[in-house]
């Protein structure tokens, strides 16, 4: 994980954790597989890493971890509870701590995304790194984790709306300023020559 973030950062934020946001253009494409293959080898390599599930409505990180946490972001929101936030993570053998996905989809409107911002900074003040799997798609709350992230991955398939859609994205991401930060993750893409 050492070659992300500026080559020329301050001492302060070299003592910070990575954050890395997981996005893509529609559902389905690998961003929660990318997510956990990511935080498991970089746990394996003695990262300290936590993985928030920010899908808030439909997140399935616990249940792919075959995890069942007792809490989740939704809890940590309502208590407005930012400086206790590992309490509410859960511990996978792999070694990667989750933060899980509220339990129900009307719950999400419960975590605004200043509170998830207000996470990701608080975590990486003694992570390594810390990896968001964000919903699908371009929006508003997106947009804010893509700006406070050291890295975005944008994970993409095959098929030419997936291509189309991506692109769109990745356009729209630099447009913004913020290209320096995309890696473009090809998945599902054995059918290549
Ligand atoms: N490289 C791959 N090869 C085969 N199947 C894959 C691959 N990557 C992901 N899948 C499968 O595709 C489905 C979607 O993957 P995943 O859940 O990682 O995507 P997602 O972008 O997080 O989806 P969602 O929008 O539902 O959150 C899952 O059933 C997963 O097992
Ligand atoms: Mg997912």
């Amino acid at each position: 994980m050492a070659s992300y973030g500026p080559a020329q950062a301050s001492p302060d934020q070299q003592s910070k954790g990575k954050v890395i946001v997981v996005c893509s253009a529609s559902g389905g494409m690998g961003r929660s597989s990318v997510t956990l293959n990511l935080a498991a080898l970089a746990a394996r390599q003695s990262v300290k890493v936590d993985v928030i599930d920010g899908d808030l409505q439909f997140g399935d990180l616990a249940l792919s971890l075959n995890l069942r946490p007792s809490l989740s972001i939704e809890e940590a929101a309502e208590r407005k509870d930012v400086s206790n936030i590992r309490e509410y993570c859960i511990a996978h053998e792999s070694g990667l701590q989750l933060l899980a996905a509220p339990s129900r989809p009307e719950f999400a409107d419960l975590v605004s995304p200043e509170f998830v911002t207000s996470v990701l900074e608080e975590l990486s003040r003694d992570s390594g790194a810390v990896i968001l799997e964000t919903q699908a798609g371009l929006n508003e709350d997106n947009l804010q984790f893509m700006e406070l992230a050291d890295s975005i991955i944008v994970v993409a398939s095959t098929g030419m709306a997936a291509i189309k859609n991506t692109k769109l994205m990745i356009e729209t991401i630099k447009a913004l300023g913020m290209k320096e930060k995309v890696i473009v993750v090809v998945n599902k893409c054995t059918d290549l020559p």
